[in-house]
């Protein structure tokens, strides 16, 4: 049901944000009961034991509070670089195009020793799942899994996440692109 509703809905746009870039722009599934309902819960597929729930801006936050609320446990967003108030806990990365910041809240919550669904629309080069997953360790987490909605083919974003986080870590993507 979600992959019918994501070949009906998805849009891709050439050449965006920069030259040479296909953008795969999910919003119109999101924005349609049926796809919404039903890649959040295919993205649940298979969860066990996980206590929160973390979406990375700007997508994933769309996505990790309906995954969260499905699985009944909390959501942390992993905010990009300057949003948050200090203290936080920060990091840069490479992403597909250019660099950028991530940044959770150092202070307020406690996610030390949490089992932590990290939670996507796309992965790409992996840099951003990385780094977010990096991220919540350095406050004392542990990501056990990775779910997006799209995986984009071709750009090792699953290569990236075995050598950064370790082949065992389970990555599921609802659709391959
Ligand atoms: C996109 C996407 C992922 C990331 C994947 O976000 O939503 O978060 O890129 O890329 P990677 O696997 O190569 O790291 P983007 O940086 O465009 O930010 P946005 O959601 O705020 O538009």
């Amino acid at each position: 049901r979600a992959r019918r509703a994501i070949d009906e809905h998805a849009r891709m746009v050439a050449d965006f944000p920069a030259p040479g870039i296909d953008f795969k722009d999910l919003t119109p599934v999101l924005a349609d009961p049926v796809g919404l309902s039903s890649v959040v819960t295919a993205l649940t597929h298979g969860c066990r034991g996980i206590d929160l729930v973390a979406g990375i801006d700007a997508r994933g936050f769309l996505l990790g509070g309906a995954v969260a609320r499905e699985l009944e446990v909390g959501v942390l967003a992993v905010r990009k670089g300057g949003k948050l108030p200090p203290p936080v806990h920060s990091t840069s990365y490479t992403l597909e195009y250019g660099t950028a910041v991530l940044e959770i809240p150092a202070s307020g919550i406690d996610i030390s020793g949490m089992r932590v669904l990290l939670v996507d629309d796309v992965l790409a080069t992996g840099g951003t799942a990385v780094a977010a997953a990096q991220l919540l360790g350095r406050a004392g987490a542990e990501v056990i899994g990775v779910a997006v909605i799209m995986e984009l083919d071709g750009l090792g974003g699953r290569a990236t996440i075995a050598e950064g986080l370790g082949a065992d870590l389970p990555v599921h993507a609802v659709v391959n692109g």
